[in-house]
């Protein structure tokens, strides 16, 4: 998406090259429907539209592209900003439609913008892009949608849009690149869309789809990412998700009620850069072919119903992220090829049915990880070696195990944030370095005596056998 975002910063770009601004004087109907834009918009705290005059062109307009000195053919207001206090609040006057040039509209977290889907889109002829992303817009997609036909991109991600996807959108056959996430339509993904040869970013996720991911992705050869998730999709993945291997990089379902085993065709997919299955239902062995997956980087099959044995992966360039857990392995220890890969930051393996002592890990190359998860398993011993090597660990959990060693002579390293030790066999006393982390859990363990100062809240200390006391626990007696 980041890639798209970059092509059009790229595309102004290229036009601001090719028109540097000479005092011009901009076409009199595109500056009418700009200025009925402005008095639409009732509050700009930060005055993103306060070069906006009528006693300059409006080709010199932040945010505003001419072409030829004259016509407006690009609009972009884009607040990269997360300051809640940067946004604008009100409508999208229909006015716009006065700038008949117009290729390009890119209105991203604008935040508070509110009303129905901008139907003056539909009588701008030479539209070719839409981003409408991250506002408080609402009501249906209108059902002539597919009479955009111009359109390469369209984004509404992040808005309030609800009901179904209208089945005309498989008349927009120019798109590569549809974004609805982020919002709360129903219903099911409409055949048509299957009549999108161009496509290469298809994003559904985080709505309220349903029923099963219907069969359409054959004649869909140039799709690059493939996002789903967090709808209500259930069934089996349908088998022309196969003809997307030679291209496809990112496939994400998480989150759905997906189930049926994982395909080995995925093995194929020589591009797949990133595979999240996350909670599902997907059951039975990962398929002992995925070890050709040669470059993937992160995967993803956490909270599934998934069995043992995973394949030995042969990652030649770093995987980055690995999350294998809440499923039904049982693998006894961290798998060597894990052990050995050279760059991965992130690694969940809860409830893996790992029986380990910890100290026996000795991951080959140090000092790359930022996370690691390993709670719910049977490990025993002390993270103190990991901790030796590791200076870049942010964030540790281990809650739910049989850790069992002196707090006290833990040296916790200035980069760690989170440590969850809860539920372990953890003793001695608490020292006062844990106040350098952001979050800690060291409930329900073996801990003794006085507490430091520090923020966090009883919780974090709760069911030490009433022998660890002090503020915020129950005073020391004597
Ligand atoms: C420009 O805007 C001001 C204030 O909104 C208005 O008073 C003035 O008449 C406008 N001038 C022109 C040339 O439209
Ligand atoms: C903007 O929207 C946020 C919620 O997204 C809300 O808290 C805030 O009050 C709104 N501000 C205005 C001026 O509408
Ligand atoms: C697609 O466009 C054609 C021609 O304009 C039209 O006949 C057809 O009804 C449209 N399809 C949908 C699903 O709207
Ligand atoms: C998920 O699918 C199972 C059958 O595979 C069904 O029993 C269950 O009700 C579904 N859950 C939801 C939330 O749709
Ligand atoms: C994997 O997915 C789950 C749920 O979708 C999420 O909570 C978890 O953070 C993800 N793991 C990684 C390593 O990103
Ligand atoms: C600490 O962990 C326990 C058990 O794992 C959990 O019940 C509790 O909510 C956690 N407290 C905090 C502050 O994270």
């Amino acid at each position: 998406m980041n890639s798209f975002h970059l092509l059009i910063f790229s595309v102004v770009i290229l036009f601001r090259c090719l028109n540097p601004t000479r005092a011009a004087n901009c076409n009199p109907d595109d500056e009418a429907g700009l200025l009925a834009f402005k008095s639409g918009i009732t509050k700009d705290p930060s005055g993103i539209l306060s070069s906006w005059k009528n006693d300059t062109s409006c080709c010199s307009w932040d945010g505003v592209n001419c072409r030829n000195n004259d016509r407006v053919v690009t609009l972009t207001v884009n607040i990269e900003s997360v300051d809640a206090g940067i946004f604008l609040a009100g409508t999208i006057s229909p006015s716009l439609a006065k700038l008949q040039h117009l290729e390009g509209l890119v209105f991203i977290n604008l935040k508070n913008i509110t009303g129905p889907f901008p139907r003056f889109l539909f009588r701008l002829p030479r539209l070719e892009y839409v981003y409408l992303e991250n506002s408080r817009l609402s009501g249906p997609l209108p059902v002539n949608i597919g009479s955009l036909s111009h359109l390469d991109m369209l984004t509404v991600k992040g808005n309030q849009f609800t009901g179904p996807i209208p089945k005309s959108i498989s008349n927009l056959t120019r798109l590569n690149y549809l974004n609805l996430g982020g919002n709360l339509l129903t219903g099911t993904i409409p055949l048509g869309i299957g009549n999108l040869k161009l496509m290469s970013n298809l994003n559904l996720d985080d709505n309220r789809l349903s029923g099963t991911i219907p069969n359409i992705f054959k004649p869909l050869t140039k799709l690059r990412v493939l996002t789903l998730s967090r709808n209500g999709f259930s069934g089996t993945l349908p088998p022309s998700i196969a003809s997307l291997a030679p291209v496809l990089a990112f496939l994400e379902l998480s989150q759905n009620n997906l189930s049926g085993s994982i395909p080995s065709y995925l093995s194929r997919f020589k591009s797949l850069d990133t595979l999240d299955l996350s909670k599902n239902r997907f059951s039975g062995a990962v398929p002992k072919s995925l070890s050709k997956l040669t470059k993937i980087a992160n995967i993803n099959l956490s909270h599934n119903l998934l069995t043992d044995p995973f394949p030995v992966m042969n990652v030649k360039d770093d995987i980055l992220t690995l999350d294998l857990s809440y499923n039904k392995f049982q693998m006894k220890k961290i798998p060597d090829w894990i052990t050995s890969t050279s760059l991965l930051y992130s690694l969940k393996l809860a409830n893996c049915g790992i029986k380990m002592r910890l100290d026996d890990w000795k991951p080959t190359r140090t000092d790359h990880y930022v996370s690691i998860d390993l709670s719910e398993n049977d490990i025993r011993g002390s993270p103190a070696t990991l901790f030796k090597e590791e200076h870049q660990l942010r964030e540790f959990r281990a809650s739910g195990n049989k850790l069992r060693f002196d707090m006290e002579k833990l040296s916790i390293s200035k980069s760690l944030e989170t440590l969850d030790l809860s539920r372990n066999l953890v003793f001695g006393k608490v020292p006062v370095t844990v106040d350098g982390l952001k979050r800690l859990n060291l409930s329900q363990n073996h801990l003794c005596g006085k507490l430091p100062v520090t923020k966090f809240p009883a919780s974090a200390f709760a069911g030490n056998k009433d022998c660890l006391c002090g503020y915020p626990l129950a005073p020391c007696k004597g």
